[in-house]
């Protein structure tokens, strides 16, 4: 297991807490989580979209820890603003969507790049002492533009610590695959053409990674008491054919194969090749060490470096979910017809965080 610096919930009390990006899919169920599990002073949601904020604070049993404010990260003197008494920040929000991306390029570019600019600017201006990034396999090799500018993030993230000075202040990304039932992911899709009889795959052949929002945001919190700043934390993670999804979700309907799609790729990578000659391996999980570390490089020296010419893909993964694992994993009673239509959109399904190996901090 990778070392832990103190309990998550002695580093949390008496935190405020900056949550870019926390009316989305994971923004949500990390509110949840902290206010179901954790003492903590304060946590502030910072997005665009006020309606998004009014649904979340009605779907939210106490509000009195909770600070609601509207901002774009594209605007820097907001989130300096925004960022005034912070302790810790997660920077969630981006732009996500594969086409809408490639289609409105200067958008993603402004939001997931110059956006992460501004939140490394004002937590060194503020002084927050931890920040931690939300990555995507996408960014590993990209195929399309919002992989490269997670790319792009991620490396300004790590960087970001030499920004910092002597200051206190550091940064560190975790990167994960896909997120099981999250805003516009394709189980809400499978779900939708279930009626229709026909799910449809873009290719028969396509694996990916898989973990539930509450992995996730485990794993998110599980590095703010382990990062020393410039890591790319990776979970191990199992991975799925997209086949076994469509069948675990509806297994009476037909699969019809619909081509692969621009920007699209067969199979991910969580780590590529090169990364991983500055990659140590826990039992949990795996720290991309950063390879520019002027600002003194002060962990990883209980990891094992990896095999050389390692890389961590989905499709030579050696954990794959079976069918029966996805449907506990999707909370689905497949043939019952309830197949986490309530929950799964905002990731309250259940999920069997025992699967091997853990990846909670
Ligand atoms: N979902 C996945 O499968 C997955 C996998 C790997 C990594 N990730 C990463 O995890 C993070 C969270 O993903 P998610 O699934 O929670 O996304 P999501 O559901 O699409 O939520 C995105 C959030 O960001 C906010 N946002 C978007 N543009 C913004 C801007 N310019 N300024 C401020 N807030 C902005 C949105 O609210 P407003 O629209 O109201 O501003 C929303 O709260 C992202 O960084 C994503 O790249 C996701």
């Amino acid at each position: 297991m990778a070392k832990v610096r103190e309990p998550i919930s002695e580093f949390l009390r008496d935190k405020v807490i900056l949550l870019t990006g926390g009316t989305g899919s994971f923004g949500r169920h990390f509110t949840k989580v902290l206010l179901d599990r954790f003492d903590f002073k304060a946590l502030r949601i910072f997005s665009r979209d006020e309606l998004k904020q009014f649904e979340m604070r009605a779907q939210l049993s106490n509000t009195d820890r909770i600070r609601f404010l509207i901002g774009d990260v594209r605007d820097p003197g907001r989130l300096s603003r925004a960022m005034e008494g912070v302790d810790v920040v997660v920077h969630a929000a981006a732009m996500k969507q594969v086409p809408a991306c490639e289609y409105n390029p200067f958008e993603a570019v402004k939001t997931n790049i110059l956006g992460a600019q501004h939140v490394i600017d004002a937590s060194i201006d503020h002084q927050v002492r931890r920040v931690i990034a939300l990555s995507t396999d996408k960014a590993v090799s990209p195929a399309n533009l919002y992989g490269a500018t997670k790319h792009c993030a991620e490396k300004i993230f790590v960087q970001g610590n030499s920004y910092a000075g002597g200051r206190a202040t550091r940064f560190s990304c975790v990167r994960y695959g896909n997120v099981l039932g999250s805003r516009g992911s394709v189980v809400p899709l499978f779900l939708k053409q279930r009626q229709s009889g026909v799910l449809t795959v873009t290719d028969e052949s396509m694996t990916r990674f898989w973990l539930t929002l509450e992995q996730a945001v485990q794993f998110v919190l599980g590095r703010m008491t382990q990062m020393y700043g410039g890591e790319i934390f990776v979970p191990r993670l199992p991975s799925m054919k997209i086949t076994d999804l469509a069948k675990a979700i509806a297994p009476e309907c037909a699969i019809e194969c619909v081509g692969i799609r621009p920007g699209e790729k067969l199979h991910e990578s969580m780590i590529a090749e090169d990364e991983s000659r500055h990659t140590l391996e826990y039992e949990d999980l795996f720290t991309i060490m950063p390879e520019y570390a002027e600002w003194g490089r002060q962990n990883g020296r209980d990891g094992k470096p990896l095999r050389d010419g390692f890389c961590y893909r989905s499709d030579t993964n050696d954990w794959w979910m079976s069918v029966e694992e996805l449907r506990v994993m999707l909370g689905c009673q497949v043939g019952e017809g309830d197949c986490g239509t309530h929950s799964v959109q905002d990731g309250a399904y259940a999920s069997n965080d025992s699967l091997r190996p853990a990846v909670v901090g």
